[in-house]
């Protein structure tokens, strides 16, 4: 399936990847024309009510994984996210917890981070597990980068992600995930790589794109970045029929016979 994806690259079929967190939308997202599901760490944020990822834990990645692997009724290809603290300090342990996440379903994981996190990628992929990179904006390095704005504004920074990518790239990873960069820096980054740029928030000409599934159907509404597009509006379908249930219910509408057992 991995072989897939890197096909994908050189026939330069665009790479579809979405964020999907329990069951049933596993299923109606592995019938849908999606090329990668992702247990992304947002599921802090979107499914939990946290501020950030920082606090998501490798029990919460794991459950998650579980539920969207019973959903993936296609077998799309599963990656899931390491969520801070499982993977950067120490190699072992990132493999510990890799495996962990292998268990409970998923075919690959995402880790956020370049040269400083080399070892532990590596040994993960020495384990025979496929890894995503994930540069750029790293909400795990959310206090460090002091907000979730873009990256790579000067020569520095677009010298140190070039640097990065190609470092993860040479260890093996198979795909990176480029987050909140100018269209134009994803844009050399892409065309130098060898494996698929998935961007989000990264312009229109990387290998593919990814976005979190609660952020383009709607259901989000806390924050929405720029580079969302919002593909439906549930949120507002949902109250709807929830107040309809319940207007029904006190008016005495819900349930009809129809709906009763004799
Ligand atoms: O956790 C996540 O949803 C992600 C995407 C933003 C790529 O990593």
């Amino acid at each position: 399936m991995i072989s897939n994806i890197l096909d994908m690259k050189s026939k330069k079929e665009k790479i579809v990847m979405l964020t999907c967190y329990d069951f049933s939308m596993a299923k109606i997202f592995s019938n849908s024309g999606i090329d990668i599901l992702l247990v992304g760490d947002s599921l802090g944020m979107v499914k939990l009510g946290y501020k950030d990822t920082l606090g998501v834990t490798m029990d919460d990645m794991v459950h998650h994984t579980k539920a969207v692997k019973n959903g993936n009724i296609n077998n799309i290809l599963l990656v899931t996210d390491m969520p801070y603290m499982s993977y950067e300090q120490d190699s072992k342990q990132a493999v510990i917890n890799a495996k962990k996440l292998i268990s409970a379903g998923a075919d690959a994981v995402k880790v956020e981070g370049g040269k400083e996190i080399l070892d532990s990628v590596k040994a993960i992929i020495d384990e025979k597990i496929p890894v995503v990179g994930h540069l750029g904006l790293m909400p795990q390095s959310i206090n460090k980068i002091g907000g979730y704005k873009v990256q790579c504004r000067d020569e520095e920074a677009i010298k140190k992600l070039l640097e990065d990518s190609l470092a993860l790239q040479q260890v093996g990873v198979f795909s990176i995930v480029l987050e909140c960069i100018p269209e134009q820096v994803a844009k050399d980054i892409t065309e130098k790589l060898d494996i698929p740029i998935i961007g989000i928030g990264a312009g229109r000409y990387c290998d593919g794109q990814v976005l979190v599934s609660d952020d383009m159907l709607g259901i989000f509404s806390d924050f929405t970045p720029k580079f969302v597009k919002k593909y439906a509006q549930l949120s507002q379908t949902i109250t709807d029929a929830v107040k309809e249930y319940s207007q029904e219910v006190k008016n005495g509408k819900f349930p009809q016979e129809s709906n009763t057992y004799k």
